[in-house]
């Protein structure tokens, strides 16, 4: 087994996008990129996790419960000893996040709120019933997220979007295991969501193929990330 990317802790990212790379479109609609197959897929890797991330760009877009729903999913993870749904974790610098929002509800879950220590004050008068606000110091980065999460013993941690956190964890090489599924269609919409890691952090690191899938109409890639195989530019190659 690989050294994981924090100690004692497994960070799984998940990202859908569309065959010209992107994860939603400019609509107010919710752009539905994976099939009803793939999106079971999803679930079976909520109900493995303690944790799921998103972030507040998320929770305003697309407002998702980030619950486990199949019954037989729940009953697996209390027999595995888990509890019956992960917690949910979002992070926000603003701290615009609505009471209102599905990500506030809770069966018995702890929800999350990580934010600058600055606002945390307001943020636990504004959330008091619904969210443990955690403020955090200096700028928030992948890795401070995960070390942050893993004092509050989350073993576990799905990071299911938007774009700015994943590109964040993988700017950062802050993952294990990389999801990525790719809808059969084109946005064409250049000012659509996408992944955009940061130029200074991001690696070129070449990550490994674990396997492919097709579930449904949506290929399914599932890399690991192994560290210290760095990409090889060649300048000369040619197909003929
Ligand atoms: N296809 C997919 O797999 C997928 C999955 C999820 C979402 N989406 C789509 O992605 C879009 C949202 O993505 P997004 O990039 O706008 O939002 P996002 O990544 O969900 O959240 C970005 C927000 O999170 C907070 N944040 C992120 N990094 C931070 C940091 N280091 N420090 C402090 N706060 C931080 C900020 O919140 P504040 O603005 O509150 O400060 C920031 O604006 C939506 O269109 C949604 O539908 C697609």
């Amino acid at each position: 087994m690989s050294t994981p990317a924090v100690a004692r802790m497994r960070i799984h990212l998940s990202a859908a996008c569309s065959i010209d790379g992107y994860m939603d479109d400019t609509s107010q609609r919710r752009l539905v990129l994976s099939s009803a197959e793939d999106l079971l897929d999803i679930q079976r890797e909520r109900a493995q996790c303690d944790a799921i991330l998103v972030g507040a760009g998320t929770v305003r877009a697309d407002n998702p419960r980030l619950s486990v729903r199949e019954p037989q999913l729940v009953e697996e993870r209390i027999r595995n000893g888990l509890s019956p749904q992960p917690v949910k974790v979002t992070v926000t610098a603003s701290g615009d996040l609505d009471p209102e929002a599905h990500f506030f509800q809770s069966n018995g879950q702890e929800n999350i709120v990580l934010c600058p220590a600055p606002i945390a004050g307001a943020l636990r008068s504004r959330y008091a019933r619904s969210a443990t606000v955690i403020g955090m110091e200096g700028p928030i980065s992948a890795r401070a997220i995960a070390h942050t999460l893993q004092r509050k013993g989350i073993r576990n941690l799905f990071v299911e979007g938007g774009g700015r956190v994943l590109s964040m964890f993988l700017s950062e090489r802050i993952y294990d295991h990389f999801r990525l599924a790719i809808a059969p269609f084109f946005v064409g919409d250049a000012g659509a969501p996408r992944l955009r890691l940061l130029p200074h952090l991001a690696s070129h690191d070449r990550l490994v193929v674990r396997q492919v899938r097709l579930l449904g109409d949506t290929t399914v890639i599932d890399y690991d990330l192994a560290r210290g195989v760095r990409w090889q530019k060649v300048s000369t190659l040619s197909a003929n």
